[in-house]
């Protein structure tokens, strides 16, 4: 396939793209795009890509530090001392969807594979994320480990681990990144 991954940033485009995940993924805990004012992600990397067709998106990708989540683990027993290394670490990958009528046909294997050169260069560890059963075959032909409904992912943090749960039919899948 021949269409071109562009990156996006202004307010316009992640309303737009915003629009698109919402549109395409059911999932109500899905952590949305913001406006770049107040942005989660502000200050840390972050990557919106996507794939239009004319004026249309055809598919839309959104990743970046783990930066709220990381934080989060503190309560999960990761030390405060390394919550600043983990995010440079571990990017997560918040959304991606593809319109269903160009479905199989590579958009978002290229949007994923893009996603990684831009991780390669912040030197990111770790790709992680939660999936549907509908869409683990996806992260599994991808080469990423999806582990079973609701079985909790170990991340490694230097010399400390963490277990993260997650409950329901829902899986973390991951992808140890070789930079
Ligand atoms: C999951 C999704 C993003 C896949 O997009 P896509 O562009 O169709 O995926 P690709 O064409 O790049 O697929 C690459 C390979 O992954 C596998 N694959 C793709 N979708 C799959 C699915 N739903 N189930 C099992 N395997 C799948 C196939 O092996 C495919 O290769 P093939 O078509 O040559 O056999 C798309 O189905 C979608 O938007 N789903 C709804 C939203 C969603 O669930 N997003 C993910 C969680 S946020």
């Amino acid at each position: 396939m021949s269409d071109t991954v562009n990156r996006f940033n202004s307010d316009s485009d992640r309303v737009e793209i915003e629009g698109f995940f919402t549109a395409h993924i059911d999932d109500e805990n899905r952590f949305p795009l913001h406006a770049r004012a107040t942005d989660p992600l502000k200050g840390y990397p972050s990557f919106i890509l996507a794939i239009g067709d004319g004026n249309e998106l055809v598919g839309a990708l959104h990743a970046g530090a783990a930066a709220e989540q990381i934080a989060a683990y503190v309560r999960h027993g990761l030390p405060s001392w390394a919550v600043e290394q983990g995010i440079k670490d571990h990017a997560m990958l918040y959304s991606l969807a593809v319109r269903p009528d160009r479905r199989h046909t590579g958009i978002a294997r290229e949007l994923v594979a893009e996603l990684l050169n831009h991780l390669s260069s912040y030197r990111f560890q770790t790709l992680y994320g939660v999936t549907g059963p509908e869409s683990a075959g996806f992260y599994h032909s991808g080469g990423f480990t999806v582990l079973p409904p609701g079985k909790a992912i170990q991340l490694d943090f230097g010399k400390a681990q963490v277990n993260i749960p997650l409950v329901g039919e829902d899986s973390w899948f991951y992808k140890n990144l070789p930079f």
